[in-house]
């Protein structure tokens, strides 16, 4: 499964590349906003830094919500690096916008799903990823992960090759769960990543190896 971190912090992406278990960013105008990041030129700026750190694929979105207005957008984006996957949010343009990038052999990333329908249909026009929003329906008393489950299930039965990256992922159980149902990526905060390594035992199994090695050597 592939780890994304979900952030425009470039602290939080270098901090996740140097533990060697990055595979891409996914960036939102919400995100990127976050940052302090605003004009078109800081953004444009700040996406080729991501671009620069990381080895894979970096999500950036349009803002545009008609379909011209989408192409033009995207187009932009994509010229910026080849890891650019321009994100398009699932809106009726936003499908046509998918299959035209799709066509032209753009990677994209069709943003804002809640359902196995949008799902479907982002599949059915040949989005690179489709972003099922998981923690945004737990926020909702909805169970995120079986929608995991049953995109899994609908693009096997299809052989889709859209790949299913799990997104609104909160914390470490989140993207357990989202590799036992077999999502191809999943995109965190590097606060979900890091909590993965963490065990009491193993804190507990180090101080007792390294007071032993302390002892033996008379310290
Ligand atoms: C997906 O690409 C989105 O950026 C993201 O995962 C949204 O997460 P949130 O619900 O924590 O804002």
């Amino acid at each position: 499964m592939k780890f994304f971190i979900d952030t425009a912090n470039l602290k939080d992406i270098k901090e996740a590349q140097d533990l060697g278990v990055l595979d891409g960013v996914t960036t939102n105008p919400s995100l990127m906003a976050k940052e302090g990041i605003t004009g078109s030129d800081n953004i444009t700026q700040h996406y080729k830094a991501i671009c620069d750190i990381v080895d894979g694929d970096v999500s950036a979105e349009v803002i545009a919500t008609d379909y011209h207005g989408m192409i033009k957008e995207g187009l932009a984006l994509a010229k910026l690096n080849d890891k650019i996957v321009v994100k398009i949010p699932m809106v009726k343009d936003g499908v046509r916008a998918l299959k035209y990038f799709s066509e032209a052999g753009i990677k994209t990333n069709c943003t804002l799903v809640f359902s196995t329908g949008q799902a479907l249909l982002a599949a059915k026009v040949g989005a690179t990823y489709v972003s099922p929003f998981i923690g945004r329906l737990d926020d909702i008393s909805t169970d995120g992960l079986s929608l995991i489950r049953d995109i899994r299930l609908i693009f096997d039965n299809y052989g889709y090759s859209t790949q299913i990256l799990a997104a609104s992922v909160r914390h470490s159980m989140h993207i357990l769960n989202c590799a036992k149902l077999g999502a191809d990526v999943t995109t965190s905060p590097l606060s979900a990543i890091t909590s993965l390594l963490k065990h009491p035992l193993t804190d507990a199994g180090l101080a007792a190896f390294l007071s032993d090695h302390r002892k033996a050597a008379g310290n």
